[in-house]
């Protein structure tokens, strides 16, 4: 007898239901993280850790999520986060994470590795859309990029430091992960078909395409040279210790999103939730400040405005949204999260975001 399907209660029944669906070599590519996958288990673990300091007789009868993170109006405080390949989770891929996102009034960050064009993705919606990038070993590349995302009208860029070879994940490995030659992968600025497509049996074609194109010896000079060939606001994606926080600001960056990149890079990197607070005091309220990693409550997304962000990266739910339906999919996602960060709130005593406030939090016992 056929048995029926767990209700989409959480985010969780989201991964279930997109692990039934996914070919195993997608599943595996955005579900693992690096090596023995501590730091994906600690980021997850590291929000259930901290617990709230909740408020009574609030009056909470109204509230708002809304907020305002570099000038752009959000109905809550939420970006998608820069995640690569998403056409393999759904045909229409980048574009219909953008129009989710907007739909529910959350920003999207799109990833250099997105299978839609940037052009594409900024003409889906008319939602904030900031764009992720990487430093070629071409400058001339990421130039390029820079100058199709500002013409296409994205309104900041990311940068992601954690990056300077990819991480080890041994599923990948296992799966020959590589991304089937009808995906295209259009904003690398170079012909994929020698090394993301290729299948090998042992070996990740993302990890032999970014030993090959992109540059391990960036470091905080190739900051400026980014500043210097653009006007828009830069953030500096995968930041854990309060002194990198302070020293990006210090080089120009307008803001930091503390992050060790889904766990999938250095395991045993420190989680998240634990590096925040550092950041957000080296910071002291300059700047903008986000965080992201394990992030699948509301409860985690009222944790982390305590601790001093003021928006969260939201990623792989949105991918088992559209694995499960598509553009609705990934909707019912951000809705089911949003619905769940208004009941924190209430339950919290906050009215709005000004209301969460460090002493939420609990001091470790
Ligand atoms: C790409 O950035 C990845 O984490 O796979």
């Amino acid at each position: 007898m056929p048995t029926t399907p767990p209700p989409l209660i959480n985010l969780h029944a989201f991964e279930a239901a997109a692990a039934e669906r996914l070919p195993r070599m997608v599943y595996d590519y955005y579900a693992g993280g690096a090596n023995d996958e501590v730091s994906l288990r600690g980021t997850r673990q590291a929000w259930d850790n901290l617990a709230i300091r909740y408020r009574v007789l609030q009056d909470v009868a109204d509230r708002s999520l809304r907020t305002t993170v570099l000038g752009h109006k959000l109905e809550w405080p939420v970006f998608v986060a820069p995640m690569a390949f998403q056409r393999l989770a759904t045909p229409e891929g980048e574009v219909a994470t953008a129009r989710a996102a907007a739909q529910s009034g959350a920003g999207m960050i799109l990833s250099t590795l997105s299978t839609c064009t940037i052009e594409a993705v900024r003409a889906a919606t008319d939602g904030p859309l900031w764009f992720q990038l990487y430093i070629y070993r071409d400058r001339g590349v990421t130039a390029d990029l820079v100058r199709r995302a500002e013409q296409a009208g994205c309104s900041a860029l990311v940068l992601t430091v954690d990056t300077p070879l990819l991480g080890r994940r041994e599923r990948d490995l296992l799966n020959g992960f590589h991304v089937p030659s009808d995906i295209p992968v259009p904003n690398l600025g170079v012909d994929i078909r020698d090394t993301l497509a290729s299948q090998q049996s042992t070996a990740s074609a993302l990890g032999t395409f970014i030993e090959r194109y992109w540059d391990a010896s960036i470091a905080w000079r190739d900051l400026a040279w980014l500043q210097s060939i653009t006007s828009l606001p830069i953030l500096v994606k995968g930041v854990v210790r309060g002194d990198d926080a302070r020293r990006a600001l210090d080089h120009g960056a307008a803001g930091v999103i503390v992050s060790n990149h889904g766990a999938r890079q250095l395991d045993t990197a420190l989680a998240t939730a634990r590096a925040l607070p550092e950041c957000a005091d080296a910071m002291a309220g300059e700047g903008v400040l986000m965080v992201d990693g394990g992030i699948r409550r509301g409860t985690d997304v009222l944790k982390a405005l305590a601790l001093g962000a003021q928006a969260v990266l939201l990623g792989r739910p949105v991918l088992w949204g559209l694995a499960v339906n598509g553009r609705e999919g990934a909707f019912d996602v951000m809705a089911l999260l949003k619905a769940e960060c208004d009941l924190a709130f209430a339950l919290a005593g906050c009215r709005t975001t000004a209301d969460v406030t460090r002493d939420l939090i609990a001091q470790p016992a």
